[in-house]
């Protein structure tokens, strides 16, 4: 079997939401040989790994995110033998597999959880169990031991009469977190790690990880107790925990990426730096939420460009200079769909109509950036949010959350629908658009999501082989991050685009003599860009059919040029 040993800073890395991709038993669930069906298709795209989201046994509060057991396949996904099955077929096609690694928290049904309960000592040190704050006693709860906020909303602490004490949840209540300072803790979080290298897996995403390591000591945060994850992000021993992991489980040299949340550059640059043999990239999110009014990700505002340039500038070169490594993406499970938010709702399924400016805008920046570009399941053919009329269409646990919290905040239903039309993650989530078939090609049976309506314009069988369409566009970018050494590895400084182009983010790539000067309209007007020392240079790619005009960028226009 050839093997995967690929260059991380030429490769491009396509995530699969399992739940959504392709259902091969009609069971409305996207599961396990449904991907091993579309390898073909992803061969053709030519992505490098496929990073799967949790397909382990799960009660699927947050979608697998609270996992029961590690080192199993839930079986509405498929077994075992199926995933050997799609590690060894993708292998063959030069694919490698990354999997999720949820090591923050577990579901309370996991066995750990359930043996705490049940008066295991042993297991109790795996959580962050406290006593009440104000409890006359053993079995009066009295309050929760402090202020924090988990993020779905309301109270990081839930009472558990079994404990008779709080356990500490930065996610939802049935995913309780993993007391990381228990020696014995990490050394079972590398088990599973080193379970699936051991299986043919060829790197790994970890889930919040930059959570993992609490404050020494556990009081309230000034202010709203939503707080506590900057408080708890990039925690003391987090570096340590990390190296450890990396070296007990055997995977240093393995692609790797880490979900930081509320992270910041220095310590990302410390989390990718290779002398550091934690990880190969990271995930963070500043630059989205550039759209987030006054911070809040449930109060609606049109993204900040200029905002957004500084945010993207400040990692690219900050990452760059610190010897650090960004993992490039506009989209993920967890994200509205890119299109939607930043303009590209006109002309759906239509070359030339502001969805497929966007589109190829988007995904121009994020591939010609310093970093390795992430694909999510369904940018290459350009879907958008999913349109949902009604809140029962809405499945996820957050989303849920938050629309009762719009309503208790005095939002009415219509505008809190709204927001959700614009922030909820099932936007992310909806069912893959393979045709314009019912299910969206996606099932035979009734998806567990609805399906985005437009997918009578945008799918894969429209697609694929049309000249001029996104998913040949994504072709393209691919190709070009496989075979151009200045985009793969070349230097990367930002440009003024000058006081006419506001909403324009212009940057260069330099190796030796080669130099690559992008420039990416998000305005829907036309405007004036200064002079980017672009006249000797030749048109690389664009996103319209005919060639900038000198000195004018159209609306969302995007434009490489190279030497
Ligand atoms: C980040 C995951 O991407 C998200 O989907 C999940 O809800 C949280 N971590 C908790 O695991």
């Amino acid at each position: 079997m050839p093997t995967i040993e690929k260059d991380f800073r030429r490769s491009v890395v396509y995530q699969i939401y399992v739940k959504s991709f392709c259902d091969s038993n009609g069971d409305g669930l996207g599961d396990l040989p449904g991907i091993t069906r579309k390898l073909d298709y992803l061969a053709h795209l030519g992505v490098d790994y496929l990073w799967l989201t949790p397909f382990y046994p799960s009660p699927q509060k947050d979608n697998g995110y609270d996992v029961s057991d590690y080192c199993a396949v839930d079986p509405r996904y498929g077994t075992m033998d199926d995933f050997d099955e799609l590690v060894a077929a993708a292998r063959e096609r030069g694919i490698g597999i990354m999997l999720d690694m949820v090591l923050c928290h577990t579901s309370t049904e996991h066995e750990w959880f359930r043996q705490a309960c049940s008066g295991e000592e042993r297991y109790q040190a795996y959580y962050i169990l406290r006593d009440g704050r104000g409890s006359a006693g053993p079995g009066d709860p009295g309050e929760p031991p402090t202020n924090w906020e988990c993020a779905f909303g309301g109270s990081a602490w839930e009472w558990e009469p079994r404990l008779g004490k709080w356990y500490l949840h930065m996610h939802d209540a049935s995913q309780p977190d993993l007391d990381w300072t228990n020696p014995e803790v990490r050394e079972a979080c590398a088990d599973v790690v080193r379970f699936w290298r051991e299986r043919g897996v060829t790197g790994f995403r970890f889930d919040v990880i930059n959570l993992i390591s609490k404050p020494e000591v556990i009081e309230d945060v000034p202010g709203p107790g939503a707080a506590c994850r900057s408080l708890v992000a990039d925690g003391p021993h987090v570096h340590e925990y990390l190296r450890e992991l990396v070296e007990r489980s055997g995977i240093d040299g393995m692609i790797t990426v880490g979900e930081m949340a509320s992270t910041d550059l220095a310590n990302c640059v410390r989390y990718t730096r290779p002398d550091d043999h934690e990880l190969s990239m990271s995930f963070s999110f500043h630059h989205l939420k550039v759209d987030y009014a006054g911070g809040d990700k449930w109060a609606l505002a049109e993204p900040d460009i200029v905002e957004l340039r500084e945010v993207l500038r400040e990692w690219q070169e900050g990452m760059q200079d610190g010897g650090g490594w960004n993992a490039l993406f506009w989209d993920n499970h967890d994200q509205p769909r890119a299109i939607t938010r930043f303009g590209g709702r006109g002309g759906v399924g239509e070359r030339g109509g502001s969805w497929d400016l966007v589109g190829k805008m988007l995904s121009t920046m994020s591939f010609l950036m310093k970093g390795t570009p992430y694909v999510f399941e369904g940018d290459e053919l350009g879907m958008t949010n999913a349109g949902y009329d009604s809140i029962e269409k809405y499945d996820d646990v957050e989303s849920k959350n938050a629309y009762r919290m719009l309503l208790g905040r005095g939002s009415t239903p219509d505008e809190a629908l709204r927001v959700m039309g614009e922030r909820s993650r099932d936007n992310g989530r909806t069912p893959m658009q393979w045709t314009a078939g019912p299910g969206a090609g996606f099932t035979t049976g009734e998806p567990w999501l609805g399906v985005s309506a437009n997918h009578e314009q945008v799918n894969a069988e429209a697609e694929v082989g049309v000249e001029g369409s996104m998913f040949e566009w994504y072709r393209g970018l691919i190709a070009l991050r496989h075979t151009s050494d200045v985009v793969a590895l070349g230097d990367v400084r930002f440009l003024d685009a000058g006081s006419a182009a506001p909403k324009v983010i212009a940057f260069e790539r330099t190796l030796g003599e080669k130099r690559l000067v992008v420039a990416c309209s998000f305005d829907d007007e036309p405007c004036e860009l200064t002079d980017l020392g672009t006249d000797d240079m030749t048109v690389l790619l664009g996103n319209y059919a005919d060639c900038p005009a000198e000195g004018v960028l159209r609306p969302y226009e995007a434009v490489a040029w190279s030497r």
